[in-house]
Protein backbone atom coordinates (compact mmCIF):
# COMPACT_ATOMS: atom_id res chain seq x y z
CA UNK A 1 0.00 0.00 0.00
CA UNK A 2 1.07 3.21 -1.30
CA UNK A 3 1.97 4.64 2.46
CA UNK A 4 5.54 6.12 1.65
CA UNK A 5 5.51 9.55 0.97
CA UNK A 6 2.40 10.39 1.33
CA UNK A 7 0.84 12.55 3.83
CA UNK A 8 -1.47 10.19 6.11
CA UNK A 9 -3.68 11.49 9.47
CA UNK A 10 -4.79 8.14 9.88
CA UNK A 11 -7.24 7.81 12.96
CA UNK A 12 -7.28 4.53 13.99
CA UNK A 13 -10.04 3.93 16.18
CA UNK A 14 -12.52 1.15 17.35
CA UNK A 15 -9.51 -0.15 19.11
CA UNK A 16 -12.16 -2.61 20.83
CA UNK A 17 -12.89 -3.97 17.98
CA UNK A 18 -9.46 -4.87 16.93
CA UNK A 19 -8.78 -6.59 19.88
CA UNK A 20 -11.77 -8.55 19.09
CA UNK A 21 -10.80 -9.29 15.87
CA UNK A 22 -7.89 -10.20 17.09
CA UNK A 23 -8.78 -12.77 19.48
CA UNK A 24 -11.31 -14.58 16.69
CA UNK A 25 -8.70 -14.78 14.30
CA UNK A 26 -6.19 -16.22 15.32
CA UNK A 27 -4.35 -17.05 12.05
CA UNK A 28 -3.05 -13.60 11.54
CA UNK A 29 0.18 -12.77 13.15
CA UNK A 30 -0.59 -9.81 15.36
CA UNK A 31 2.12 -10.19 17.77
CA UNK A 32 4.27 -7.97 16.02
CA UNK A 33 1.74 -5.19 15.66
CA UNK A 34 2.51 -1.81 17.41
CA UNK A 35 2.82 1.43 16.76
CA UNK A 36 5.91 1.53 14.52
CA UNK A 37 3.90 -0.95 12.21
CA UNK A 38 1.56 2.24 10.91
CA UNK A 39 3.14 5.00 9.32
CA UNK A 40 4.78 7.98 10.89
CA UNK A 41 2.36 10.46 11.40
CA UNK A 42 -0.19 8.19 12.24
CA UNK A 43 -3.02 9.12 14.68
CA UNK A 44 -4.50 6.64 17.21
CA UNK A 45 -8.06 8.39 18.37
CA UNK A 46 -10.78 6.81 19.53
CA UNK A 47 -13.72 5.71 17.21
CA UNK A 48 -16.45 8.48 16.20
CA UNK A 49 -18.40 8.89 19.64
CA UNK A 50 -21.58 10.62 19.32
CA UNK A 51 -22.97 13.64 21.67
CA UNK A 52 -25.92 11.69 22.63
CA UNK A 53 -24.07 8.28 23.56
CA UNK A 54 -21.45 10.62 25.51
CA UNK A 55 -22.51 13.35 27.40
CA UNK A 56 -25.38 12.66 29.39
CA UNK A 57 -26.89 15.95 30.88
CA UNK A 58 -29.80 15.75 28.76
CA UNK A 59 -32.13 18.10 30.15
CA UNK A 60 -29.10 20.53 31.77
CA UNK A 61 -27.57 23.90 31.21
CA UNK A 62 -30.26 25.09 29.01
CA UNK A 63 -29.90 22.03 26.36
CA UNK A 64 -32.75 21.97 23.93
CA UNK A 65 -34.18 18.66 23.39
CA UNK A 66 -32.90 16.43 19.98
CA UNK A 67 -34.49 13.76 17.93
CA UNK A 68 -32.87 11.12 19.93
CA UNK A 69 -34.33 12.53 23.49
CA UNK A 70 -37.64 12.23 21.69
CA UNK A 71 -37.02 8.71 20.06
CA UNK A 72 -35.74 7.20 23.31
CA UNK A 73 -38.30 8.54 25.68
CA UNK A 74 -41.94 8.07 23.72
CA UNK A 75 -40.91 4.78 22.06
CA UNK A 76 -38.38 2.71 24.83
CA UNK A 77 -39.90 -0.52 23.66
CA UNK A 78 -38.11 0.21 20.14
CA UNK A 79 -34.62 0.54 22.49
CA UNK A 80 -33.22 -3.22 23.14
CA UNK A 81 -33.13 -2.42 27.01
CA UNK A 82 -35.25 0.34 27.07
CA UNK A 83 -32.85 2.92 28.55
CA UNK A 84 -32.00 6.08 27.11
CA UNK A 85 -29.06 8.85 26.96
CA UNK A 86 -30.26 10.73 29.83
CA UNK A 87 -27.03 10.06 31.79
CA UNK A 88 -24.93 8.01 28.84
CA UNK A 89 -21.13 8.07 30.73
CA UNK A 90 -22.01 11.19 31.87
CA UNK A 91 -18.76 13.02 29.84
CA UNK A 92 -21.04 16.12 30.55
CA UNK A 93 -20.01 15.69 33.90
CA UNK A 94 -16.94 13.73 33.97
CA UNK A 95 -15.05 14.63 30.46
CA UNK A 96 -11.63 15.89 32.94
CA UNK A 97 -11.55 11.74 33.85
CA UNK A 98 -12.58 10.76 30.38
CA UNK A 99 -9.50 12.88 29.06
CA UNK A 100 -6.98 11.01 31.32
CA UNK A 101 -7.93 8.10 30.69
CA UNK A 102 -7.43 8.76 26.73
CA UNK A 103 -4.06 10.42 27.50
CA UNK A 104 -3.14 7.22 29.82
CA UNK A 105 -4.51 4.95 26.74
CA UNK A 106 -1.05 6.58 24.61
CA UNK A 107 -3.90 8.51 22.15
CA UNK A 108 -3.39 10.81 20.37
CA UNK A 109 -6.64 12.53 19.62
CA UNK A 110 -10.33 12.04 20.46
CA UNK A 111 -13.18 12.42 17.65
CA UNK A 112 -16.47 13.29 19.81
CA UNK A 113 -19.14 15.05 17.98
CA UNK A 114 -21.26 18.44 19.07
CA UNK A 115 -24.68 18.28 20.24
CA UNK A 116 -26.44 20.78 17.90
CA UNK A 117 -29.24 21.42 20.34
CA UNK A 118 -27.00 22.06 23.39
CA UNK A 119 -25.57 25.01 21.76
CA UNK A 120 -28.76 26.40 19.86
CA UNK A 121 -31.37 24.69 22.27
CA UNK A 122 -34.11 25.35 19.28
CA UNK A 123 -31.87 24.84 16.19
CA UNK A 124 -31.62 28.38 15.17
CA UNK A 125 -28.96 30.72 15.69
CA UNK A 126 -31.74 33.71 15.59
CA UNK A 127 -33.62 31.36 18.19
CA UNK A 128 -30.38 32.08 20.61
CA UNK A 129 -27.36 30.52 21.88
CA UNK A 130 -26.83 28.45 24.48
CA UNK A 131 -23.66 29.95 26.39
CA UNK A 132 -23.37 27.22 28.61
CA UNK A 133 -23.39 24.93 25.77
CA UNK A 134 -20.49 26.74 24.20
CA UNK A 135 -18.53 27.09 27.62
CA UNK A 136 -18.95 23.04 27.93
CA UNK A 137 -17.32 22.54 24.78
CA UNK A 138 -14.49 24.92 24.91
CA UNK A 139 -13.42 23.46 28.62
CA UNK A 140 -13.76 19.90 26.76
CA UNK A 141 -11.47 21.12 24.46
CA UNK A 142 -8.86 22.63 26.48
CA UNK A 143 -8.77 19.93 28.50
CA UNK A 144 -7.89 18.03 25.76
CA UNK A 145 -5.14 20.05 24.33
CA UNK A 146 -3.65 20.53 27.79
CA UNK A 147 -3.27 16.78 27.56
CA UNK A 148 -1.54 16.73 24.33
CA UNK A 149 -5.18 15.19 22.30
CA UNK A 150 -5.90 16.87 19.56
CA UNK A 151 -9.71 17.61 18.84
CA UNK A 152 -11.33 15.99 15.88
CA UNK A 153 -15.05 17.37 15.48
CA UNK A 154 -18.22 15.91 14.15
CA UNK A 155 -20.70 18.66 13.87
CA UNK A 156 -23.45 16.08 13.27
CA UNK A 157 -24.03 12.41 14.68
CA UNK A 158 -27.76 12.27 14.34
CA UNK A 159 -29.14 13.91 17.32
CA UNK A 160 -30.85 16.61 15.12
CA UNK A 161 -32.50 19.41 17.43
CA UNK A 162 -36.53 18.29 17.78
CA UNK A 163 -37.44 21.79 17.45
CA UNK A 164 -36.32 21.57 13.77
CA UNK A 165 -37.95 18.03 13.66
CA UNK A 166 -41.50 19.72 14.81
CA UNK A 167 -40.99 22.95 12.46
CA UNK A 168 -39.96 21.38 8.98
CA UNK A 169 -39.64 17.79 9.46
CA UNK A 170 -35.85 18.03 10.24
CA UNK A 171 -33.72 16.50 7.20
CA UNK A 172 -36.60 16.10 4.67
CA UNK A 173 -36.98 20.04 4.15
CA UNK A 174 -34.41 21.77 2.38
CA UNK A 175 -34.83 24.34 5.72
CA UNK A 176 -32.29 22.53 7.22
CA UNK A 177 -29.37 23.27 4.92
CA UNK A 178 -29.55 27.21 6.25
CA UNK A 179 -29.62 26.53 9.69
CA UNK A 180 -27.39 23.43 9.57
CA UNK A 181 -24.95 26.07 8.24
CA UNK A 182 -25.71 28.67 10.61
CA UNK A 183 -24.95 26.43 13.64
CA UNK A 184 -21.58 25.11 11.59
CA UNK A 185 -20.41 28.48 11.44
CA UNK A 186 -21.06 28.86 15.07
CA UNK A 187 -18.53 26.64 15.94
CA UNK A 188 -16.10 27.59 13.80
CA UNK A 189 -16.36 30.99 15.53
CA UNK A 190 -16.36 29.74 18.53
CA UNK A 191 -14.03 26.82 18.31
CA UNK A 192 -11.97 27.31 15.27
CA UNK A 193 -9.10 28.67 16.45
CA UNK A 194 -8.27 25.20 18.47
CA UNK A 195 -10.18 22.69 16.61
CA UNK A 196 -8.36 21.67 13.31
CA UNK A 197 -9.99 18.98 11.90
CA UNK A 198 -13.68 19.27 11.31
CA UNK A 199 -16.41 16.34 10.30
CA UNK A 200 -19.55 17.67 9.33
CA UNK A 201 -21.53 14.61 8.61
CA UNK A 202 -21.02 11.23 10.56
CA UNK A 203 -22.45 8.81 8.31
CA UNK A 204 -25.84 10.27 6.40
CA UNK A 205 -26.32 7.12 5.20
CA UNK A 206 -26.69 5.42 8.18
CA UNK A 207 -29.19 8.01 9.58
CA UNK A 208 -31.24 7.80 6.30
CA UNK A 209 -31.43 4.31 6.27
CA UNK A 210 -32.10 3.55 10.23
CA UNK A 211 -34.17 6.76 10.12
CA UNK A 212 -36.09 7.05 7.42
CA UNK A 213 -36.22 3.11 5.32
CA UNK A 214 -36.23 0.65 8.19
CA UNK A 215 -37.27 3.19 10.79
CA UNK A 216 -35.39 1.63 13.79
CA UNK A 217 -33.26 4.85 14.67
CA UNK A 218 -34.85 8.62 14.83
CA UNK A 219 -36.86 9.77 13.85
CA UNK A 220 -38.12 6.28 13.13
CA UNK A 221 -39.97 6.62 10.05
CA UNK A 222 -40.52 4.49 7.25
CA UNK A 223 -43.71 2.94 5.14
CA UNK A 224 -46.29 0.81 7.09
CA UNK A 225 -46.43 -1.64 4.24
CA UNK A 226 -43.36 -2.74 5.29
CA UNK A 227 -44.67 -3.99 8.86
CA UNK A 228 -41.95 -2.69 10.88
CA UNK A 229 -43.84 -0.46 13.01
CA UNK A 230 -43.37 2.76 12.00
CA UNK A 231 -46.02 5.42 12.60
CA UNK A 232 -45.43 7.67 9.62
CA UNK A 233 -43.26 7.94 6.61
CA UNK A 234 -42.40 6.63 3.18
CA UNK A 235 -39.49 4.51 2.95
CA UNK A 236 -39.66 4.76 -1.32
CA UNK A 237 -38.91 9.06 -1.42
CA UNK A 238 -37.76 9.94 2.14
CA UNK A 239 -34.74 8.33 2.33
CA UNK A 240 -32.89 10.18 -0.93
CA UNK A 241 -34.68 13.45 0.57
CA UNK A 242 -32.84 13.09 3.60
CA UNK A 243 -29.57 12.20 2.13
CA UNK A 244 -29.94 14.97 -0.65
CA UNK A 245 -30.43 17.62 1.92
CA UNK A 246 -27.51 15.92 4.09
CA UNK A 247 -25.29 16.86 0.94
CA UNK A 248 -26.52 20.29 0.71
CA UNK A 249 -25.97 21.01 3.97
CA UNK A 250 -22.34 19.31 4.53
CA UNK A 251 -21.40 21.54 1.21
CA UNK A 252 -23.02 24.80 2.42
CA UNK A 253 -21.15 24.25 5.40
CA UNK A 254 -17.92 23.38 4.08
CA UNK A 255 -18.61 26.35 1.82
CA UNK A 256 -18.60 28.93 4.44
CA UNK A 257 -15.59 27.75 6.61
CA UNK A 258 -13.48 28.11 3.34
CA UNK A 259 -14.60 31.37 2.52
CA UNK A 260 -14.62 32.99 5.90
CA UNK A 261 -12.63 30.49 8.15
CA UNK A 262 -10.10 28.32 6.53
CA UNK A 263 -7.19 30.85 5.95
CA UNK A 264 -7.33 32.27 9.39
CA UNK A 265 -7.80 28.68 11.48
CA UNK A 266 -5.97 26.86 8.95
CA UNK A 267 -7.65 23.56 9.18
CA UNK A 268 -9.62 21.08 7.25
CA UNK A 269 -12.75 20.16 6.94
CA UNK A 270 -14.32 16.61 5.30
CA UNK A 271 -16.74 14.34 5.75
CA UNK A 272 -17.10 10.34 6.95
CA UNK A 273 -19.34 8.25 5.35
CA UNK A 274 -19.81 4.25 6.02
CA UNK A 275 -19.05 2.20 3.51
CA UNK A 276 -19.40 -1.57 3.79
CA UNK A 277 -17.45 -3.28 0.63
CA UNK A 278 -19.89 -5.55 -1.38
CA UNK A 279 -18.98 -9.13 -1.91
CA UNK A 280 -21.21 -11.08 -5.29
CA UNK A 281 -23.44 -13.74 -3.42
CA UNK A 282 -22.36 -16.10 -6.50
CA UNK A 283 -19.98 -15.64 -9.81
CA UNK A 284 -23.45 -15.35 -11.72
CA UNK A 285 -23.00 -12.08 -13.69
CA UNK A 286 -26.68 -10.66 -11.84
CA UNK A 287 -24.95 -10.77 -8.58
CA UNK A 288 -21.79 -8.95 -9.45
CA UNK A 289 -23.87 -6.34 -10.73
CA UNK A 290 -25.83 -6.53 -7.22
CA UNK A 291 -22.56 -5.64 -5.77
CA UNK A 292 -22.07 -3.23 -7.51
CA UNK A 293 -25.17 -1.32 -7.18
CA UNK A 294 -25.63 -1.84 -3.82
CA UNK A 295 -22.22 -0.27 -3.44
CA UNK A 296 -23.61 2.58 -5.36
CA UNK A 297 -26.52 2.83 -3.35
CA UNK A 298 -24.49 3.35 0.43
CA UNK A 299 -21.17 4.68 -0.84
CA UNK A 300 -21.86 6.20 -4.58
CA UNK A 301 -24.81 7.80 -3.00
CA UNK A 302 -23.00 10.28 -1.30
CA UNK A 303 -19.57 9.92 -3.20
CA UNK A 304 -20.45 10.12 -6.15
CA UNK A 305 -21.97 13.58 -5.71
CA UNK A 306 -19.10 14.66 -3.46
CA UNK A 307 -16.66 13.13 -6.62
CA UNK A 308 -18.51 14.17 -9.81
CA UNK A 309 -21.60 16.07 -8.89
CA UNK A 310 -24.07 13.59 -9.44
CA UNK A 311 -25.87 10.61 -7.80
CA UNK A 312 -24.32 7.23 -9.13
CA UNK A 313 -25.98 5.94 -12.78
CA UNK A 314 -27.55 3.60 -11.28
CA UNK A 315 -29.56 5.07 -8.60
CA UNK A 316 -31.04 7.67 -11.08
CA UNK A 317 -32.07 4.58 -13.26
CA UNK A 318 -33.02 2.40 -10.37
CA UNK A 319 -34.79 4.88 -8.60
CA UNK A 320 -36.44 7.32 -10.98
CA UNK A 321 -38.33 10.41 -9.95
CA UNK A 322 -38.27 9.80 -6.40
CA UNK A 323 -34.15 10.59 -6.49
CA UNK A 324 -34.27 14.01 -6.36
CA UNK A 325 -31.79 16.00 -9.07
CA UNK A 326 -28.94 17.75 -7.65
CA UNK A 327 -29.42 21.35 -9.91
CA UNK A 328 -26.22 22.87 -11.77
CA UNK A 329 -25.62 25.30 -9.13
CA UNK A 330 -25.94 21.90 -6.16
CA UNK A 331 -23.82 20.14 -8.41
CA UNK A 332 -21.18 22.84 -8.42
CA UNK A 333 -21.53 23.13 -4.66
CA UNK A 334 -21.23 19.16 -3.58
CA UNK A 335 -18.48 18.71 -6.01
CA UNK A 336 -15.28 18.39 -4.34
CA UNK A 337 -16.80 20.09 -1.04
CA UNK A 338 -14.34 18.02 1.11
CA UNK A 339 -10.79 18.57 2.21
CA UNK A 340 -10.29 14.95 3.13
CA UNK A 341 -12.94 12.01 3.26
CA UNK A 342 -13.66 9.98 6.58
CA UNK A 343 -14.51 6.19 6.26
CA UNK A 344 -16.66 3.98 8.58
CA UNK A 345 -15.34 0.67 7.79
CA UNK A 346 -17.20 -1.94 9.96
CA UNK A 347 -17.69 -5.30 7.79
CA UNK A 348 -18.39 -6.94 4.23
CA UNK A 349 -21.55 -8.03 2.45
CA UNK A 350 -22.80 -10.46 0.39
CA UNK A 351 -24.96 -9.12 -2.42
CA UNK A 352 -27.20 -11.17 -4.28
CA UNK A 353 -29.29 -10.39 -7.16
CA UNK A 354 -33.43 -9.90 -6.77
CA UNK A 355 -35.54 -8.77 -9.10
CA UNK A 356 -37.85 -6.08 -7.04
CA UNK A 357 -38.79 -4.23 -10.29
CA UNK A 358 -42.60 -5.17 -10.45
CA UNK A 359 -43.06 -4.88 -6.38
CA UNK A 360 -46.00 -3.51 -6.02
CA UNK A 361 -44.37 -0.44 -3.30
CA UNK A 362 -40.85 0.74 -3.63
CA UNK A 363 -38.39 1.44 -0.78
CA UNK A 364 -34.70 2.47 -0.68
CA UNK A 365 -34.28 -1.58 1.25
CA UNK A 366 -35.49 -2.44 -2.33
CA UNK A 367 -34.88 -0.11 -4.74
CA UNK A 368 -30.85 -1.31 -5.65
CA UNK A 369 -32.49 -4.98 -6.22
CA UNK A 370 -30.11 -6.43 -4.10
CA UNK A 371 -30.36 -8.37 -0.77
CA UNK A 372 -27.33 -7.90 1.14
CA UNK A 373 -26.66 -10.71 3.95
CA UNK A 374 -23.36 -11.29 6.21
CA UNK A 375 -23.39 -14.97 5.77
CA UNK A 376 -23.52 -17.81 3.32
CA UNK A 377 -24.37 -20.94 3.18
CA UNK A 378 -24.22 -20.80 7.24
CA UNK A 379 -20.82 -19.57 6.90
CA UNK A 380 -20.23 -15.76 8.68
CA UNK A 381 -18.50 -13.19 5.79
CA UNK A 382 -14.83 -14.15 7.40
CA UNK A 383 -11.34 -13.02 7.50
CA UNK A 384 -10.72 -14.09 3.92
CA UNK A 385 -13.60 -11.70 2.64
CA UNK A 386 -12.33 -8.76 5.50
CA UNK A 387 -9.09 -9.04 3.69
CA UNK A 388 -10.88 -8.93 0.03
CA UNK A 389 -12.48 -6.02 1.42
CA UNK A 390 -9.26 -4.12 2.19
CA UNK A 391 -9.39 -3.79 -1.75
CA UNK A 392 -10.40 -0.01 -2.58
CA UNK A 393 -13.76 0.50 -2.67
CA UNK A 394 -13.18 2.80 -5.66
CA UNK A 395 -11.28 0.05 -7.74
CA UNK A 396 -14.02 -1.19 -9.85
CA UNK A 397 -15.95 2.22 -10.14
CA UNK A 398 -13.62 3.88 -12.39
CA UNK A 399 -12.71 6.67 -9.68
CA UNK A 400 -10.90 10.05 -10.22
CA UNK A 401 -7.68 10.65 -9.52
CA UNK A 402 -8.25 12.23 -6.29
CA UNK A 403 -11.06 8.97 -5.01
CA UNK A 404 -7.71 7.02 -5.82
CA UNK A 405 -4.98 8.90 -4.12
CA UNK A 406 -7.40 8.96 -1.13
CA UNK A 407 -8.85 5.46 -0.63
CA UNK A 408 -5.19 4.16 -1.51
CA UNK A 409 -4.32 4.94 2.27
CA UNK A 410 -7.47 2.64 3.92
CA UNK A 411 -6.05 0.84 7.09
CA UNK A 412 -7.80 -2.01 7.97
CA UNK A 413 -9.67 -1.73 11.20
CA UNK A 414 -9.54 2.07 10.99
CA UNK A 415 -11.51 4.73 10.41
CA UNK A 416 -9.08 7.28 8.91
CA UNK A 417 -8.90 10.13 7.54
CA UNK A 418 -6.60 11.33 4.59
CA UNK A 419 -6.51 14.49 3.35
CA UNK A 420 -7.52 14.73 -0.52
CA UNK A 421 -4.69 16.90 -3.12
CA UNK A 422 -7.15 19.94 -3.76
C1 LIG B 1 7.18 -3.38 16.74
O1 LIG B 1 6.98 -4.03 15.50
C2 LIG B 1 8.15 -4.18 14.72
C3 LIG B 1 7.73 -4.84 13.41
O2 LIG B 1 6.59 -4.26 12.87
C4 LIG B 1 9.18 -5.01 15.44
O3 LIG B 1 10.36 -5.06 14.67
C5 LIG B 1 9.46 -4.38 16.80
O4 LIG B 1 10.29 -5.22 17.54
C6 LIG B 1 8.17 -4.17 17.58
N1 LIG B 1 8.45 -3.44 18.80
C7 LIG B 1 8.00 -3.83 19.98
C8 LIG B 1 8.36 -2.96 21.15
O5 LIG B 1 7.30 -4.83 20.11
C1 LIG C 1 -48.41 -1.74 -0.73
O1 LIG C 1 -48.86 -0.61 -0.01
C2 LIG C 1 -50.27 -0.60 0.21
C3 LIG C 1 -50.60 0.74 0.85
O2 LIG C 1 -49.81 0.94 1.98
C4 LIG C 1 -50.66 -1.80 1.02
O3 LIG C 1 -52.06 -1.83 1.23
C5 LIG C 1 -50.22 -3.08 0.32
O4 LIG C 1 -50.50 -4.21 1.11
C6 LIG C 1 -48.74 -3.01 0.00
N1 LIG C 1 -48.33 -4.20 -0.78
C7 LIG C 1 -47.43 -5.07 -0.34
C8 LIG C 1 -47.11 -6.19 -1.27
O5 LIG C 1 -46.89 -5.00 0.74
C1 LIG D 1 -16.78 17.50 -10.49
O1 LIG D 1 -15.43 17.67 -10.18
C2 LIG D 1 -14.57 16.86 -10.97
C3 LIG D 1 -13.17 16.97 -10.39
O2 LIG D 1 -12.84 18.29 -10.11
C4 LIG D 1 -14.68 17.29 -12.41
O3 LIG D 1 -13.86 16.47 -13.21
C5 LIG D 1 -16.13 17.13 -12.86
O4 LIG D 1 -16.28 17.64 -14.17
C6 LIG D 1 -17.06 17.89 -11.93
N1 LIG D 1 -18.43 17.58 -12.29
C7 LIG D 1 -19.28 18.48 -12.73
C8 LIG D 1 -20.66 18.00 -13.04
O5 LIG D 1 -18.98 19.65 -12.89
Amino acid sequence: MAFQGYPILGLLALLGMLINVIAVTPSYDTTSLNRSSFPRGFIFGTAASAAYQQEGAAKEDGKGPSIWDTYTHRYPGRIKDGSNGDVAVDQYHRYKEDVGIMKEMGLDAYRFSISWSRVLPKGKLCEGVNKEGIKYYNNLINELLANGLQPFVTLFYWDLPQALEDEYGGFLSSHVVDDFRDYAELCFKEFGDRVKHWTTLNDPWGYSLGGYAYGALAPGRCSDWQQLGCIDGDSGTEPYLVSHNHLLAHASAVKVYKEKYQAAQKGIIGITVAVNWMVPFSDARQDKIAARTALDFMYGWFMDPLTTGDYPHSMRCLVGDRLPKLTKEQSKLVNGSFDFLGLNYFTANYAAYSDYSKAENTSYITDSQADLSSERNGIPIGPEELMNSMMPPCHLRKPSKTTIELIITIVIFAIFIVPSSK
